[in-house]
Protein backbone atom coordinates (compact mmCIF):
# COMPACT_ATOMS: atom_id res chain seq x y z
CA UNK A 1 0.00 0.00 0.00
CA UNK A 2 1.16 3.26 -1.04
CA UNK A 3 1.32 6.44 1.09
CA UNK A 4 2.50 9.58 -0.35
CA UNK A 5 4.20 12.48 2.01
CA UNK A 6 4.72 16.21 1.06
CA UNK A 7 8.37 17.01 1.80
CA UNK A 8 11.50 14.97 3.09
CA UNK A 9 12.74 15.95 5.91
CA UNK A 10 13.09 14.24 9.19
CA UNK A 11 9.51 14.31 10.05
CA UNK A 12 8.64 12.29 6.49
CA UNK A 13 11.75 9.70 7.68
CA UNK A 14 10.28 8.79 10.94
CA UNK A 15 6.74 8.82 9.21
CA UNK A 16 8.14 5.94 6.95
CA UNK A 17 10.11 4.14 9.89
CA UNK A 18 6.73 3.71 11.41
CA UNK A 19 5.02 2.76 8.31
CA UNK A 20 7.42 0.17 6.79
CA UNK A 21 6.84 -2.46 9.98
CA UNK A 22 2.55 -2.08 8.61
CA UNK A 23 3.05 -3.09 5.13
CA UNK A 24 3.50 0.20 4.18
CA UNK A 25 5.07 1.64 0.73
CA UNK A 26 6.22 5.47 0.64
CA UNK A 27 6.97 8.06 -1.91
CA UNK A 28 7.85 11.52 -1.33
CA UNK A 29 7.57 15.03 -2.95
CA UNK A 30 9.94 17.70 -2.53
CA UNK A 31 11.04 20.72 -3.93
CA UNK A 32 13.96 21.90 -5.84
CA UNK A 33 17.06 22.36 -4.11
CA UNK A 34 15.77 20.43 -0.73
CA UNK A 35 18.18 18.18 1.26
CA UNK A 36 16.51 14.62 0.50
CA UNK A 37 18.62 12.53 2.80
CA UNK A 38 16.97 12.26 5.78
CA UNK A 39 14.49 9.84 2.91
CA UNK A 40 16.60 8.50 1.06
CA UNK A 41 16.41 4.94 0.80
CA UNK A 42 12.80 4.77 2.32
CA UNK A 43 10.67 5.29 -0.96
CA UNK A 44 10.83 7.23 -4.33
CA UNK A 45 11.54 10.84 -4.37
CA UNK A 46 10.25 13.25 -6.68
CA UNK A 47 10.78 16.60 -7.54
CA UNK A 48 7.58 18.55 -7.72
CA UNK A 49 7.77 20.63 -10.98
CA UNK A 50 6.04 23.46 -12.14
CA UNK A 51 3.17 23.34 -14.44
CA UNK A 52 3.40 19.13 -13.56
CA UNK A 53 -0.63 17.51 -14.37
CA UNK A 54 -1.93 16.50 -10.93
CA UNK A 55 -2.59 13.35 -12.73
CA UNK A 56 0.58 11.78 -14.27
CA UNK A 57 1.71 13.38 -10.46
CA UNK A 58 -0.31 10.94 -9.01
CA UNK A 59 0.79 8.43 -10.91
CA UNK A 60 4.40 9.09 -10.42
CA UNK A 61 3.94 9.15 -6.62
CA UNK A 62 2.62 5.32 -7.54
CA UNK A 63 -0.79 5.99 -7.17
CA UNK A 64 -0.95 6.24 -3.69
CA UNK A 65 -3.96 5.25 -1.23
CA UNK A 66 -3.98 8.50 0.44
CA UNK A 67 -1.54 11.84 0.45
CA UNK A 68 -0.14 13.58 4.23
CA UNK A 69 2.20 16.41 4.77
CA UNK A 70 5.05 16.35 7.04
CA UNK A 71 5.33 20.95 6.93
CA UNK A 72 3.42 23.52 6.54
CA UNK A 73 4.78 25.11 3.77
CA UNK A 74 3.04 23.10 1.26
CA UNK A 75 1.04 24.72 -2.16
CA UNK A 76 -2.53 23.80 -0.88
CA UNK A 77 -3.87 24.37 -4.54
CA UNK A 78 -1.91 21.24 -5.76
CA UNK A 79 -3.22 19.16 -2.83
CA UNK A 80 -6.55 20.27 -3.39
CA UNK A 81 -5.81 19.13 -7.58
CA UNK A 82 -4.81 16.00 -5.85
CA UNK A 83 -7.36 15.49 -3.85
CA UNK A 84 -9.82 14.48 -6.47
CA UNK A 85 -7.55 10.95 -7.06
CA UNK A 86 -6.93 9.84 -3.59
CA UNK A 87 -7.87 11.73 0.33
CA UNK A 88 -5.24 14.22 1.36
CA UNK A 89 -5.26 14.46 4.72
CA UNK A 90 -5.37 16.32 6.83
CA UNK A 91 -7.59 18.34 4.30
CA UNK A 92 -6.08 21.25 2.16
CA UNK A 93 -8.27 23.84 3.73
CA UNK A 94 -7.02 23.18 7.04
CA UNK A 95 -3.58 23.45 5.74
CA UNK A 96 -4.17 26.72 4.04
CA UNK A 97 -5.35 28.32 7.24
CA UNK A 98 -2.93 26.44 9.39
CA UNK A 99 0.04 27.91 7.28
CA UNK A 100 -0.35 31.42 7.83
CA UNK A 101 -0.16 33.23 11.41
CA UNK A 102 -2.50 35.64 10.99
CA UNK A 103 -5.34 33.42 9.17
CA UNK A 104 -4.81 30.56 11.90
CA UNK A 105 -5.08 33.29 14.39
CA UNK A 106 -8.19 34.76 13.09
CA UNK A 107 -9.36 30.82 13.04
CA UNK A 108 -8.92 30.16 16.88
CA UNK A 109 -10.34 33.45 17.82
CA UNK A 110 -13.77 32.53 15.65
CA UNK A 111 -13.66 28.92 17.71
CA UNK A 112 -13.33 30.86 20.90
CA UNK A 113 -9.87 29.78 21.93
CA UNK A 114 -7.22 32.31 24.30
CA UNK A 115 -4.30 33.54 22.34
CA UNK A 116 -2.27 36.19 23.18
CA UNK A 117 -2.98 39.35 22.67
CA UNK A 118 -1.97 40.61 18.98
CA UNK A 119 -2.23 42.48 16.11
CA UNK A 120 -1.61 42.25 12.27
CA UNK A 121 0.90 44.31 10.57
CA UNK A 122 1.83 45.17 7.28
CA UNK A 123 4.59 48.37 7.49
CA UNK A 124 6.10 50.32 9.65
CA UNK A 125 3.31 52.71 10.89
CA UNK A 126 0.78 49.55 11.43
CA UNK A 127 3.82 48.06 13.47
CA UNK A 128 3.75 51.34 15.44
CA UNK A 129 0.06 51.16 15.90
CA UNK A 130 0.53 47.87 17.44
CA UNK A 131 3.47 48.76 19.67
CA UNK A 132 1.24 51.51 21.00
CA UNK A 133 -1.91 49.13 21.67
CA UNK A 134 0.09 46.20 23.31
CA UNK A 135 2.67 47.40 24.97
CA UNK A 136 6.71 45.86 25.02
CA UNK A 137 7.96 43.42 25.29
CA UNK A 138 6.50 43.20 22.03
CA UNK A 139 6.92 39.40 19.05
CA UNK A 140 6.96 40.08 15.61
CA UNK A 141 5.86 36.89 13.81
CA UNK A 142 5.93 36.71 9.76
CA UNK A 143 3.01 35.12 8.92
CA UNK A 144 4.58 33.13 6.91
CA UNK A 145 7.95 30.70 6.52
CA UNK A 146 8.44 31.17 10.16
CA UNK A 147 9.89 27.60 12.11
CA UNK A 148 12.16 26.91 14.98
CA UNK A 149 11.46 30.49 15.83
CA UNK A 150 12.50 31.71 12.12
CA UNK A 151 11.29 34.71 10.83
CA UNK A 152 10.92 36.16 14.42
CA UNK A 153 12.15 39.31 16.07
CA UNK A 154 11.69 40.11 19.85
CA UNK A 155 11.08 43.88 20.90
CA UNK A 156 12.33 44.84 24.49
CA UNK A 157 11.47 48.68 24.02
CA UNK A 158 10.98 51.44 21.48
CA UNK A 159 14.16 51.89 20.16
CA UNK A 160 14.36 48.04 19.11
CA UNK A 161 11.04 48.87 17.03
CA UNK A 162 12.99 51.70 15.29
CA UNK A 163 15.78 49.49 14.32
CA UNK A 164 13.25 47.07 13.11
CA UNK A 165 11.38 49.45 11.00
CA UNK A 166 14.25 51.20 9.92
CA UNK A 167 15.29 47.79 7.79
CA UNK A 168 12.33 45.98 6.64
CA UNK A 169 9.92 48.42 5.02
CA UNK A 170 7.14 45.93 4.67
CA UNK A 171 6.02 42.60 5.45
CA UNK A 172 2.70 40.81 6.33
CA UNK A 173 3.10 40.08 10.25
CA UNK A 174 1.45 39.19 13.10
CA UNK A 175 2.84 41.24 16.40
CA UNK A 176 1.99 39.47 19.96
CA UNK A 177 2.43 41.22 23.12
CA UNK A 178 4.90 38.72 25.17
CA UNK A 179 3.51 36.26 27.15
CA UNK A 180 4.77 35.83 31.06
CA UNK A 181 4.26 32.06 30.89
CA UNK A 182 5.08 29.78 33.90
CA UNK A 183 5.99 27.02 31.66
CA UNK A 184 5.24 25.41 27.82
CA UNK A 185 3.31 22.37 27.09
CA UNK A 186 1.88 20.91 24.10
CA UNK A 187 -1.29 18.52 23.20
CA UNK A 188 -0.94 15.96 20.81
CA UNK A 189 -4.49 15.13 19.19
CA UNK A 190 -5.33 12.35 16.96
CA UNK A 191 -8.21 11.54 14.94
CA UNK A 192 -8.89 8.77 12.69
CA UNK A 193 -10.95 8.68 9.07
CA UNK A 194 -13.25 6.59 10.86
CA UNK A 195 -13.95 9.66 13.52
CA UNK A 196 -12.19 7.92 16.49
CA UNK A 197 -10.56 10.61 18.80
CA UNK A 198 -7.37 10.14 21.41
CA UNK A 199 -5.47 12.21 23.33
CA UNK A 200 -1.48 12.04 24.21
CA UNK A 201 -0.58 13.33 27.81
CA UNK A 202 0.30 16.65 27.59
CA UNK A 203 4.14 17.32 26.98
CA UNK A 204 6.07 19.97 28.56
CA UNK A 205 8.34 22.10 26.26
CA UNK A 206 11.57 23.83 27.09
CA UNK A 207 12.91 26.45 24.21
CA UNK A 208 15.56 28.17 24.35
CA UNK A 209 16.30 30.75 21.46
CA UNK A 210 12.40 29.91 20.11
CA UNK A 211 13.81 26.58 19.35
CA UNK A 212 12.82 23.46 21.64
CA UNK A 213 15.17 21.98 22.93
CA UNK A 214 13.69 19.58 25.71
CA UNK A 215 10.27 17.69 26.19
CA UNK A 216 9.06 15.60 29.08
CA UNK A 217 5.69 13.71 29.44
CA UNK A 218 3.47 13.45 30.84
CA UNK A 219 3.80 17.25 31.98
CA UNK A 220 2.78 17.63 35.91
CA UNK A 221 0.89 19.82 37.90
CA UNK A 222 -1.23 21.79 35.17
CA UNK A 223 -4.46 23.71 36.39
CA UNK A 224 -6.87 20.47 35.34
CA UNK A 225 -9.72 22.11 34.71
CA UNK A 226 -8.31 24.55 32.21
CA UNK A 227 -6.45 21.36 30.58
CA UNK A 228 -10.11 19.84 30.05
CA UNK A 229 -11.29 22.48 28.87
CA UNK A 230 -8.50 22.66 26.24
CA UNK A 231 -8.85 19.38 25.27
CA UNK A 232 -12.34 19.50 25.03
CA UNK A 233 -12.06 22.64 22.44
CA UNK A 234 -9.91 20.57 20.50
CA UNK A 235 -12.31 18.27 20.38
CA UNK A 236 -14.56 20.35 19.03
CA UNK A 237 -12.02 21.51 16.20
CA UNK A 238 -11.08 18.10 14.83
CA UNK A 239 -14.61 17.56 14.20
CA UNK A 240 -15.78 20.43 12.69
CA UNK A 241 -13.09 20.38 10.43
CA UNK A 242 -13.43 16.74 9.91
CA UNK A 243 -9.81 16.60 10.53
CA UNK A 244 -7.69 13.69 9.86
CA UNK A 245 -4.38 12.99 11.40
CA UNK A 246 -2.04 14.38 14.10
CA UNK A 247 -2.46 17.81 15.08
CA UNK A 248 0.35 19.32 17.65
CA UNK A 249 -1.36 21.94 19.57
CA UNK A 250 1.76 24.73 21.88
CA UNK A 251 0.19 26.48 24.62
CA UNK A 252 1.66 28.71 27.44
CA UNK A 253 0.78 27.64 30.93
CA UNK A 254 -0.25 30.32 33.31
CA UNK A 255 -1.62 30.48 37.13
CA UNK A 256 -4.67 28.74 36.40
CA UNK A 257 -5.13 29.16 32.65
CA UNK A 258 -3.39 28.24 29.05
CA UNK A 259 -3.21 30.34 26.34
CA UNK A 260 -2.98 28.92 23.10
CA UNK A 261 0.53 29.72 21.13
CA UNK A 262 0.22 27.66 17.28
CA UNK A 263 -1.27 25.22 16.12
CA UNK A 264 0.67 22.53 13.71
CA UNK A 265 -1.07 19.89 11.56
CA UNK A 266 1.07 17.10 11.57
CA UNK A 267 3.17 15.52 13.71
CA UNK A 268 5.50 17.51 16.36
CA UNK A 269 8.45 17.83 17.33
CA UNK A 270 7.43 17.18 20.85
CA UNK A 271 5.80 14.40 20.45
CA UNK A 272 9.46 12.51 19.39
CA UNK A 273 8.70 10.71 22.82
CA UNK A 274 6.10 8.87 21.81
CA UNK A 275 8.52 6.68 19.75
CA UNK A 276 9.68 4.68 23.30
CA UNK A 277 7.26 6.40 25.71
CA UNK A 278 3.86 5.11 24.33
CA UNK A 279 2.23 2.22 22.82
CA UNK A 280 1.36 3.58 19.82
CA UNK A 281 4.38 6.53 18.44
CA UNK A 282 2.61 9.57 17.17
CA UNK A 283 4.14 8.69 13.41
CA UNK A 284 1.99 5.54 13.68
CA UNK A 285 -0.72 6.94 14.61
CA UNK A 286 -1.11 9.63 11.99
CA UNK A 287 -0.49 6.78 9.66
CA UNK A 288 -3.13 4.64 11.40
CA UNK A 289 -5.01 8.07 11.18
CA UNK A 290 -5.25 8.67 7.78
CA UNK A 291 -5.93 5.09 6.62
CA UNK A 292 -9.02 4.77 8.44
CA UNK A 293 -7.56 2.35 10.15
CA UNK A 294 -8.49 1.93 14.23
CA UNK A 295 -6.01 3.84 16.53
CA UNK A 296 -3.46 2.52 18.93
CA UNK A 297 -3.22 3.53 22.57
CA UNK A 298 -1.61 7.00 23.14
CA UNK A 299 -0.39 5.98 26.81
CA UNK A 300 2.91 7.47 28.54
CA UNK A 301 4.58 4.17 29.54
CA UNK A 302 6.12 5.72 32.83
CA UNK A 303 7.83 9.00 32.22
CA UNK A 304 9.64 9.66 29.05
CA UNK A 305 11.81 12.69 27.63
CA UNK A 306 13.44 13.75 24.67
CA UNK A 307 16.37 16.00 23.72
CA UNK A 308 17.16 17.70 20.34
CA UNK A 309 20.69 17.26 18.81
CA UNK A 310 20.73 21.16 17.58
CA UNK A 311 24.00 21.62 15.16
CA UNK A 312 26.21 19.48 16.55
CA UNK A 313 27.22 15.70 15.57
CA UNK A 314 28.37 14.24 19.10
CA UNK A 315 29.36 10.68 18.63
CA UNK A 316 26.74 7.92 19.55
CA UNK A 317 29.05 6.35 22.48
CA UNK A 318 28.93 9.83 23.87
CA UNK A 319 24.84 9.98 24.01
CA UNK A 320 23.86 6.53 24.65
CA UNK A 321 23.26 4.89 28.09
CA UNK A 322 20.78 1.99 28.94
CA UNK A 323 17.70 4.43 29.04
CA UNK A 324 18.19 5.91 25.99
CA UNK A 325 17.37 5.80 22.42
CA UNK A 326 19.07 7.84 19.59
CA UNK A 327 17.56 8.90 16.39
CA UNK A 328 19.57 10.39 13.86
CA UNK A 329 18.12 11.92 10.74
CA UNK A 330 21.30 11.77 8.50
CA UNK A 331 20.81 15.34 7.82
CA UNK A 332 23.80 17.58 6.67
CA UNK A 333 25.58 19.83 9.18
CA UNK A 334 24.45 23.31 9.95
CA UNK A 335 24.59 25.26 13.32
CA UNK A 336 21.36 25.36 15.13
CA UNK A 337 20.32 22.46 12.57
CA UNK A 338 17.86 20.02 13.78
CA UNK A 339 20.26 16.88 13.14
CA UNK A 340 18.52 14.37 15.58
CA UNK A 341 17.31 13.38 19.21
CA UNK A 342 17.56 11.10 21.88
CA UNK A 343 14.84 9.97 23.64
CA UNK A 344 14.69 8.41 27.69
CA UNK A 345 12.34 6.25 29.05
CA UNK A 346 12.43 5.06 32.57
CA UNK A 347 9.68 4.56 35.32
CA UNK A 348 11.24 7.07 37.79
CA UNK A 349 10.55 10.90 36.72
CA UNK A 350 13.45 11.85 38.21
CA UNK A 351 16.08 9.65 36.50
CA UNK A 352 14.98 10.59 33.18
CA UNK A 353 15.44 14.05 34.40
CA UNK A 354 18.86 13.68 35.31
CA UNK A 355 19.07 11.92 32.03
CA UNK A 356 17.73 14.71 29.92
CA UNK A 357 20.27 17.26 32.38
CA UNK A 358 23.41 14.47 31.02
CA UNK A 359 22.44 14.59 27.73
CA UNK A 360 21.97 18.04 27.26
CA UNK A 361 25.61 18.78 29.05
CA UNK A 362 27.17 16.66 26.59
CA UNK A 363 25.25 18.04 23.61
CA UNK A 364 26.49 21.72 24.29
CA UNK A 365 24.51 24.60 23.19
CA UNK A 366 24.70 23.93 19.26
N1 LIG B 1 3.83 35.68 22.38
C1 LIG B 1 4.85 35.04 22.96
N2 LIG B 1 5.16 35.28 24.25
C2 LIG B 1 6.20 34.64 24.86
N3 LIG B 1 6.98 33.74 24.24
C3 LIG B 1 6.72 33.43 22.96
C4 LIG B 1 5.63 34.08 22.25
N4 LIG B 1 5.62 33.58 20.99
C5 LIG B 1 6.63 32.69 20.92
N5 LIG B 1 7.30 32.61 22.10
C6 LIG B 1 8.44 31.71 22.40
O1 LIG B 1 9.12 31.35 21.21
C7 LIG B 1 8.91 29.94 20.93
C8 LIG B 1 8.75 29.73 19.43
O2 LIG B 1 7.63 30.46 18.98
P1 LIG B 1 6.60 29.89 17.92
O3 LIG B 1 6.15 28.56 18.37
O4 LIG B 1 5.60 30.90 17.64
O5 LIG B 1 7.58 29.82 16.67
P2 LIG B 1 7.94 28.72 15.63
O6 LIG B 1 8.97 29.32 14.78
O7 LIG B 1 6.69 28.22 15.02
O8 LIG B 1 8.58 27.58 16.48
P3 LIG B 1 8.43 26.01 16.30
O9 LIG B 1 8.43 25.73 14.84
O10 LIG B 1 9.65 25.49 16.98
O11 LIG B 1 7.18 25.62 17.01
C9 LIG B 1 7.69 29.56 21.75
O12 LIG B 1 7.65 28.18 22.02
C10 LIG B 1 7.93 30.41 23.00
O13 LIG B 1 8.95 29.87 23.81
MG1 LIG C 1 6.05 26.73 17.98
Amino acid sequence: MQVAIVGGGQLARMLALAGWPLGLRFAFLVNEGDDTRSVEGLGRVLKCEPGLEPSVLYEALGRPVVITVEKEAVDTGLLEQLNAFCPVHPRPDVLRVCQNRRRQKLWLESLGIAVARHRFAHDAESLRTAAGELGFPLIVKAAEQGYDGRNQWRLADPSALDRFVGQPATGDWVVEEQVPFLREISLLAVRSAQGEIRFYPPTENRHVNGVLRTSLAPAIDLPEPALQAACEKVRQMLERTQYVGVLALEYFVLEDRLCLNEVAPRVHNSGHWTQQGSTTSQFENHLRAILGWPLGACDAKGHAGMVNILGTDAPPDALLSAAVTLHLYDKQKRPGRKLGHVNVRDDDRAKVEAELQRLEQRLGGG
